[in-house]
């Protein structure tokens, strides 16, 4: 038996000071106001964003706002946002595989946006990228037919040079696609009560607790890293647990931050699926490496720990991102399976691409070339297996995402032994400084010579300087 601690709660009465945004540049610290400089965090429970599972029978409508609002992110202030129908992210969307959907967005920014579904599997001019951009005013609708395996994804802005600023701002929300194989599965699913979403992030507040956007090249380089964690946009929230297994759908929603997590008593967990699908069986670990826009699934067994309390935390940058109160009896168990899925085995690849990740002086390439909306670095062909190395040439992180499918990583700085958690299917692997992933990836289902997909860096600071380029399909 692991012993386990008894953590109080004792923080909750403690005060935040934020002392400005220091290397942010200065402009943004506006003095109104009157601000003293302390503000502190608005207690509350885990916000568990609105489920939406779409209207209409024959095509599944989603409507989707993106607006300007104010959040109340600390008790002194509101907070000027951007939102997704809400104050602050935005809804998490319930799609079934099989389904036609609609995802209808109406822009009513004063700024151009586009909205991304990231981890998809869809059309190129259905993606949300760059190429489909639309202006104050107008709705977009991304239309397909979801088919890909249970998972957990997201959709984020994709506006060329503003994702990472529009992203800070709050725009962005959970995709969860389920199938026969996920309803049949012995996992907690009641959403909010046992199967929780949590898009984690962090951000720099100015002393007015207004939201902070200004890195200088230093933080470009390195990652714009705030000093405020927040959890489905609320600094360390309370989820009062029931004690049974519960199922965490975690999001790296942050810009650039690398995010290590692990529970306060340092009890073990197991992660059951990667980015775009289940793993093959669950893995047993007590620490979680997750760069931006990577996802993981893990159920944390409570259910010897009635009446007790424990901390999500990020050791990275010793923050917690959630305070869990183990309070409530189970309504239902639950035992996860030992079998969740079966992934494709990898084949033998006819084409290898290697791409080299450079920077300097806060401005990015791709082999040598920044990205460029009318050129397409890439072509490939439908149902083709390629190879991909990339390498990550620089003495800072860097992550590589594709869209529009899924790929499988083979080696890991010219090993194969790939750690068990990433054996799974994924859209975005980290890649540590100067390190070296290869991969494999096909294309399927969808060609466009004329649309292209993106592939880049995915910590947001890079992709909006250039670490970006664009891939058609024939
Ligand atoms: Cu999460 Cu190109 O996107
Ligand atoms: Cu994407
Ligand atoms: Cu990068």
């Amino acid at each position: 038996m692991i012993r386990r601690e008894f953590i109080t709660i004792s923080s909750a009465a403690a005060l935040w000071v934020l002392t400005g945004c220091g290397g942010g540049g200065g402009e943004s610290d506006t003095s109104g106001g009157g601000g003293s400089g302390t503000l502190t965090p608005k207690a509350k429970a885990l916000p568990i964003p609105e489920a939406i599972s779409g209207s209409g029978s024959r095509t599944k409508q989603y409507d989707l706002t993106i607006r300007s609002s104010s959040h109340d992110f600390f008790n002194e202030a509101d907070t000027s946002t951007y939102a997704v129908n809400g104050t602050f992210l935005g809804p998490t969307l319930f799609l079934r595989n099989g389904d036609d959907v609609s995802i209808n967005y109406t822009n009513t920014l004063d700024e151009k946006i586009s909205m991304h579904g990231h981890g998809m599997h869809l059309p190129a001019d259905m993606d949300g990228s760059a190429h489909q951009e639309f202006q104050p005013g107008d709705t977009w609708s991304a239309n397909y037919t979801v088919k890909q395996k249970a998972c957990t994804n997201w959709y984020h802005p994709h506006t060329l040079h503003k994702t990472a600023e529009q992203v800070y701002k709050g725009i962005a929300g959970m995709i969860i696609i389920e199938d026969s194989e996920s309803d049949a599965l012995d996992l907690p699913n009641r959403y909010g009560k046992d199967d929780i979403p949590l898009v984690l992030q962090d951000r720099k507040f100015d002393t007015n607790g207004q939201i902070v956007y200004n890195p200088s090249q230093q933080e470009i380089m390195r990652g714009y890293i705030g000093d405020t964690f927040i959890a489905n946009g609320a600094i360390e929230p309370t989820f009062d647990a029931e004690a049974k297994e519960i199922r965490f759908r975690i999001l790296n929603g942050s810009n650039s931050t690398v995010y290590e997590l692990g529970f306060s008593d340092g009890r073990a967990f197991k992660q059951i699926a990667t980015d775009n699908a289940f793993l093959e069986s669950p893995v047993s670990m007590s620490r979680l490496t997750l760069s931006p826009a990577e996802r993981a699934e893990i159920i944390v067994d409570l259910s010897g720990d009635l009446n007790q309390s424990l901390t999500l935390d990020e050791f990275k940058n010793n923050k917690t991102f959630l305070k869990i109160n183990v309070s409530k009896s189970p309504a239902a168990t639950t035992s996860v399976p030992n079998v969740l899925t079966t992934l494709d085995i990898p084949g033998s690849a006819s084409i290898a691409r290697s791409f080299s990740l450079e920077g300097s002086m806060g401005n990015f390439t791709i082999n040598g070339k920044a990205m460029d909306i009318n050129v397409i670095n890439e072509t490939l062909t439908l149902g083709v297996l390629e190879e991909w190395t990339v390498t990550n040439t620089m003495n800072i992180d860097h992550n590589f995402h594709i869209h529009g499918t899924h790929f499988r990583l083979v080696k890991r700085n010219g090993s194969n032994s790939i750690a068990a958690n990433e054996k799974g299917y994924k859209d975005t692997v980290y890649i540590p400084a100067g390190e070296e992933v290869t991969f494999q990836v096909k294309m399927t289902d969808y060609a466009d010579t004329i649309v292209p997909y993106m592939y880049h860096c995915h910590f947001l600071e890079h992709e909006d300087n250039g670490m970006m380029g664009q891939f058609t399909v024939s």
